[in-house]
């Protein structure tokens, strides 16, 4: 290389680090930017990434939005990250202006999977690729590759949960069990359900557990039938008060709650502290999903029985990786070439493992990785 080369680059290695070092440190709340409003960091000239998220009012995607700038950064590209209010239009016309600034990748977690085929086909037309962020973008061929934790997993490790808390493979029974899926626009939501469900459903089909509510869905593709819109929290929690309301008078409680995220938790556990519910006689199995500050709270106080931590930082790592060799044209990494048909084709993915964190293992998971501090916890 030569030395003008070499000065020119090691000093946009040193401008990007320096303003790394001055990005949203990713504990601090709030994310970087305001919700609609995009954040343009420039560095070296690596290359404008466009990242497209949905919303900021579910916490998880403003660590994954400051964590993908600061890496993204740190790699000497140039990035323009937006938040789309969870608003489709909005998410749409935001990828549209990307697009308008000639990125070499967009990086998007779509809001309605299926809304973005003719938006990307503008990024297909001008050669940008895309890459699907945590949550697959469906009926298109202008989607380049997927990077998510394993959904079917996510479910998997809830139902179990509930299995062995239970102890339904011995135990007697009946217990009661209420079900929650996520967002019926949200492709992942039917994966986490598929994955708890084939474990549960057996269960509801032999008695050991009953549905007193009835939102027990005949089969993994009923799901959308118990689905929450958006992951709103109110919507849960008005959901899990009529259910209580109307099917568990005379004494019966519920036993064990399937919630799919965090934020779905935490308007359950409203509704049954308002319901009368107590820790410690007889508050609920209760599952989620992500890790979020109030639930990991929540959890301590023995509110919440675990989570399906997803670690942010490890999925934009990959994802960046991922950019930069396809900006290099090198091979780009992929795990999993079979599992995810976006209903044009199977989309190349790389799938990261999630992991379940409980009471006890709060403080070596996520005080222990720097997911959150000892002080945010109140520990
Ligand atoms: C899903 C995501 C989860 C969940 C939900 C709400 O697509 O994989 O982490 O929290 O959205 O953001």
């Amino acid at each position: 290389m030569k030395l003008k080369t070499l000065v020119a680059g090691l000093t946009g290695v040193a401008l990007a680090m320096s303003m790394a070092a001055c990005s949203q440190d990713r504990n601090a709340t709030g994310g970087t930017s305001t919700s609609g409003a995009a954040t343009t960091a420039t560095s070296t000239d690596g290359g404008l990434v466009g990242i497209a998220m949905p919303t900021k009012s579910l916490e998880r995607w403003n660590n994954d939005g400051a964590h993908l700038v600061e890496v993204l950064e740190g790699m000497g590209y140039t990035t323009s990250l937006q938040y789309a209010d969870n608003k489709v239009d909005q998410q749409i016309s935001q990828i549209q202006n990307m697009i308008n600034s000639d990125p070499k990748v967009l990086v998007i977690a779509s809001i309605d999977g299926t809304a973005l085929s003719p938006v990307l086909q503008t990024a297909a037309d001008k050669g940008i690729k895309v890459i699907a962020y945590d949550r697959l973008i469906n009926d298109t061929p202008n989607v380049d590759y997927y990077a998510t934790f394993d959904n079917y997993q996510v479910g998997k490790l809830q139902g179990t949960y509930i299995e062995e808390q239970l102890d339904l493979k011995n135990a007697a029974g009946p217990f009661n069990l209420e079900p929650f899926a996520g967002s019926p626009d949200d492709n992942n939501a039917k994966f986490f359900f598929s994955g708890a469900w084939d474990i549960l459903s057996p269960y509801v089909t032999s008695g050991k557990l009953v549905v007193p509510s009835g939102k027990a869905p005949a089969t993994n593709d009923d799901w959308a039938s118990i689905g929450i819109q958006a992951w709103k929290s109110e919507t849960a929690q008005s959901e899990m008060q009529n259910r209580l309301n109307s099917f568990y008078t005379g004494g019966k409680k519920v036993n064990a709650v399937l919630s799919p995220n965090d934020s779905l938790a935490l308007g359950i556990e409203q509704a049954l502290e308002g319901a009368g519910y107590t820790v410690g006689t007889d508050w609920p199995i209760i599952t989620g999903q992500d890790a979020d500050l109030a639930n990991v709270k929540n959890m301590l106080d023995g509110k919440q029985s675990m989570t399906v931590w997803k670690d942010t930082r490890s999925l934009g790592d990959q994802v960046a990786k991922m950019v930069d060799q396809i900006i290099k044209g090198s091979k780009v990494d992929t795990n999993d070439t079979e599992t995810y048909d976006n209903g044009n084709k199977v989309v190349p993915s790389y799938l990261l493992d999630p992991q379940v964190v409980t009471k006890d293992t709060v403080e070596s998971a996520l005080v222990g990785s720097g997911f959150y501090t000892a002080d945010q916890l109140g520990l």
